[in-house]
């Protein structure tokens, strides 16, 4: 029988959850209305389009749309772009450097600032004491991410390893106190203050949440580089953009043979479900796509002190050190791994952790290779 049939024969004895079309990376939540699909399709439109300085764009940034880079295998998805971050670390305390033009080093300039300064990139915060490289992540599932309650994020938190597993998460927290989510530092607690500051510190778009744009290097932008009137886009846009990414679904996990089962057993057993939370539940929304919803999430959304070789900058309370678990989410399409994409293979990705994850990774070392095999069988299904 086609998988088709077997669900239409199923359905007719009611049997027929388990059989709904499977998601694909870079399609909608399912149950969304008729407007919120009409406002996705709007917004994907915006995510994808690119803005020259007549638009916005610049004068410092780094690309020309969201879609530019996260576009692989569909818009939403990962992208080869490498970003430089940089910020201070210094008495335990860290400084993302506003006063020196902010921790996103922008790596290029529109053709009026290059004649106005002679730069092609913004320059390095002299105070830095650390660099960062950092790699476009997926966006799929962040509105979900969104929507998880911050109780259910705090109930995973064990600063002090209370249970003494070797494991100690804790949340990261942005200014003013809220818990922090986005970002491979989880600094940004929501995620439409994350794309606001994506159109300026990205794109350098002015918006009606971030409407002044970045110095340069903390000096002022000369007069007449950047004519265009802020905001560079109204609310309406931002708020299509925002849905576009919000309603962005996560792939459904691919079918398991024996093998993947194995691998799923594994993860659980030699203690990767310790950071890589298989399943995360929404709390409620607006959005009845968004309320009450489990999804496949592999995360805790906390911060982990992941050993020395892995540590780069500092971002809010992480150290640097410290980064959030990473959603593993759409790994069947991933090319490179961990923050800066060092790790070219899921087995390099796992055995690169360090810290907190010490021990899983040694009992994953440990495992007989068919076993070890199984494991990343599991991992790219997902
Ligand atoms: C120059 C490439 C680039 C552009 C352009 C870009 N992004 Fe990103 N995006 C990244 C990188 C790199 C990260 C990871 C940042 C980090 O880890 O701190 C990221 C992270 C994100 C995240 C957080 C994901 C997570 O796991 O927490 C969201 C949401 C996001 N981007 C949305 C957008 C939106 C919306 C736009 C357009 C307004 C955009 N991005 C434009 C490179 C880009
Ligand atoms: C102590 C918490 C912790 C444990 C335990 C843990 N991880 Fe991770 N994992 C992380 C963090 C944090 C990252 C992001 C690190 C980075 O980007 O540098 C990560 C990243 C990954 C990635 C890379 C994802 C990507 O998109 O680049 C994979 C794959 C992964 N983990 C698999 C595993 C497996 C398999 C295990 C069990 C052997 C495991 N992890 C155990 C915290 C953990």
């Amino acid at each position: 029988m086609t998988p088709a049939r077997a669900c239409a024969a199923a359905a007719l004895v009611l049997l027929a959850a388990g059989c709904e079309r499977a998601i694909k990376p870079g399609d909608p939540l399912r149950d969304l209305n008729r407007v919120e699909r009409d406002r996705f399709a709007q917004g994907k439109v915006l995510f994808d389009s690119n803005f020259t300085p007549a638009t916005g764009l610049g004068p410092l940034f780094n690309s020309t749309g969201c879609g530019e880079c996260h576009e692989a295998p569909v818009k939403g998805g990962r992208g080869d772009e490498v970003e430089v971050h940089a910020t201070a670390f210094r008495n335990a305390v860290c400084d993302p450097l506003v006063a020196e033009g902010g921790f996103v080093i922008q790596q290029h300039t529109t053709p009026a600032l290059k004649q106005a300064l002679g730069i092609d990139s913004e320059p390095f915060p002299p105070s830095a004491t650390a660099r960062a490289r950092r790699t476009t992540p997926v966006v799929f599932g962040r509105g979900l991410l969104d929507a998880v309650p911050e109780s259910v994020i705090l109930a995973y938190a064990d600063p002090d390893d209370k249970n003494h597993d070797g494991i100690s998460g804790r949340p990261n927290r942005f200014t003013d106190g809220r818990i922090g989510r986005f970002g491979r530092k989880g600094f940004v607690p929501a995620l439409d203050e994350f794309n606001a500051g994506a159109f300026s510190a990205e794109m350098g778009v002015t918006n009606p949440a971030v409407r002044t744009e970045e110095t340069i290097g903390g000096k002022p932008i000369p007069a007449g580089v950047d004519p265009t009137a802020d905001p560079e886009i109204d609310q309406g846009q931002l708020d299509l953009t925002n849905a576009f990414v919000r309603f962005l679904a996560v792939p459904t996990p691919l079918k398991l043979d024996r093998d993947g089962r194995r691998g799923r057993e594994l993860f659980s057993q030699i203690g990767c479900v310790a950071c890589h939370i298989p399943t995360l539940r929404t709390g409620d929304s607006p959005i009845a796509a968004l309320r009450n919803k489990e999804f496949p999430a592999y995360t805790d959304l906390l911060l982990h002190d992941m050993g020395p070789d892995l540590a780069d900058i500092c971002l809010g309370l992480a150290t640097p050190s410290e980064f959030r678990t990473e959603p593993l989410i759409d790994l069947r399409d991933a090319k490179a791994f961990l923050h800066d994409g060092r790790d070219t293979t899921l087995e390099q990705a796992v055995l690169s952790h360090g810290g907190e994850a010490s021990g899983a990774r040694d009992r994953f070392k440990a495992l007989p290779p068919a076993d070890r095999a199984a494991l990343i069988a599991f991992l790219k299904s997902l």
